[in-house]
């Protein structure tokens, strides 16, 4: 088979580091496609050297800007390299510009589009992924979807062709290097932190981004008066160096780290507070409590299931919340089995024949 992936975000990266090896060891041709969304060596370079992501064969250097800048610049040169490729199908993962791009430049030349982490719903239209995610979902001839939940979503809105409940590739990812990382992360003593004394902190969404809202989640976070590790994503800097002259000194500001210190930080933290969609459920496969600061998640099982609390306005409540964390109900493991990536391949060569370029 011949296949052409399309990156261009972090948690992209993470995803594609266990697909593309897997199609690659099966004996079949990637043609991988970066879109250059995320550009800084702490957001995209680390991850290709550190999970050993095989070199992007084109990078389109896309870069910041708006909605509209984005998705338009990467589907002009996604049309172009898939025209000269002429792939038998194309891989999209989750839901960014880059995905949203690619699925549309990909049916607009009437090829074969997969989804990678497909059928994950907020119900909430407010966020530009929600968007992207219906949009790509719609186009998709194939939808690998990491629970049946994600499944049933399908469903609800007429798709079920083509969809297959295969766990998920990040939990491939975590199962691979997990391991890796406690032998070469010194992330905990770089900092001097242990296990279950400190918290750790991600934030990026656009609706957290503003001071406003940056500035009470900060407040309130500082009030645990543990030590917090707050690896800042570029979208915040500058408003979090601002606000935290004037907050406390138990929040440290590091810049993003690569996916191995992360592993290791999300493990021993005593709680995450986040609104990253793949940390709440890495922090679930960590068995680690969660503070969404969101009033919604796409990984609900992990709310069921009593592992992560839904933040939302009542961010008056995070002290507490990090003091006294309520007992989770069970762990049950939703997201699958570490070998998702070969089972999608497996699928794959099924549907677009086995032979190896
Ligand atoms: C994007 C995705 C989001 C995903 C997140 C993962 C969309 C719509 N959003 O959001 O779904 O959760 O990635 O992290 O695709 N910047 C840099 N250097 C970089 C990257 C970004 O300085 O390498 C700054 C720029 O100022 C940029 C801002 O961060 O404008 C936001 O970046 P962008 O890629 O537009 O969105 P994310 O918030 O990263
Ligand atoms: N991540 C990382 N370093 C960081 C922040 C995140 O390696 O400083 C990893 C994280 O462990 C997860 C992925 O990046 O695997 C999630 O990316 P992000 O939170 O940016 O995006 P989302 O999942 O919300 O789309």
């Amino acid at each position: 088979m011949k296949v052409v992936t399309i990156v261009g975000a972090r948690p992209q990266f993470v995803k594609a580091s266990v697909v593309s090896k897997a199609l690659r060891s099966a004996g079949h041709t990637e043609i991988l496609v970066n879109t250059g969304q995320h550009y800084d060596d702490n957001m995209a370079k680390i991850f290709f050297e550190e999970m050993h992501i095989p070199k992007a064969d084109f990078n389109l250097g896309v870069g910041s800007g708006s909605h509209a800048v984005q998705t338009a610049a990467s589907m002009i040169g996604i049309e172009k390299i898939i025209e000269e490729v002429k792939p038998d199908f194309v891989i999209v993962y989750g839901d960014t510009n880059a995905t949203l791009a690619g699925a549309l430049a990909v049916k607009k030349l009437n090829l074969k589009l997969v989804h990678i982490e497909a059928g994950l719903r907020s119900f909430n239209r407010d966020m530009p992924e929600e968007i992207n995610r219906i949009v790509t979902d719609v186009l998709s001839d194939q939808l690998f979807v990491p629970t049946q939940v994600a499944a049933d979503n399908l469903k609800k809105e007429g798709i079920e062709r083509g969809v297959y409940v295969v766990g998920d590739v990040m939990v491939d990812a975590l199962q691979t290097y997990s391991r890796i990382a406690e032998q070469k992360s010194t992330i905990l003593k770089q900092f001097g932190i242990k296990t279950d004394k400190y918290l750790l902190l991600t934030i990026h969404r656009p609706s957290n981004s503003d001071v406003n809202r940056l500035r009470p989640i900060l407040e309130q976070v500082s009030k645990a008066k543990i030590p917090v590790i707050f690896p800042v994503h570029p979208r915040v800097k500058s408003k979090v160096a601002d606000l935290t002259q004037d907050i406390s000194g138990s929040i440290i500001l590091i810049d993003p780290v690569g996916y191995l210190d992360m592993m290791v930080l999300e493990k021993h933290a005593k709680v995450i507070l986040t609104d990253s969609g793949g940390i709440q459920k890495e922090a679930y496969c960590h068995q680690r409590y969660c503070l969404t600061i969101r009033s919604e998640t796409e990984w609900v099982e992990t709310v069921n299931d009593g592992w992560n609390y839904l933040v939302g306005d009542e961010l008056d409540r995070i002290p507490e919340l990090i003091a006294h964390f309520p007992t989770p109900i069970r762990w049950l493991n939703h997201y699958g089995d570490g070998h998702a990536a070969n089972r999608i391949v497996s699928i794959l060569s099924e549907i677009y024949g086995n032979q190896a370029e």
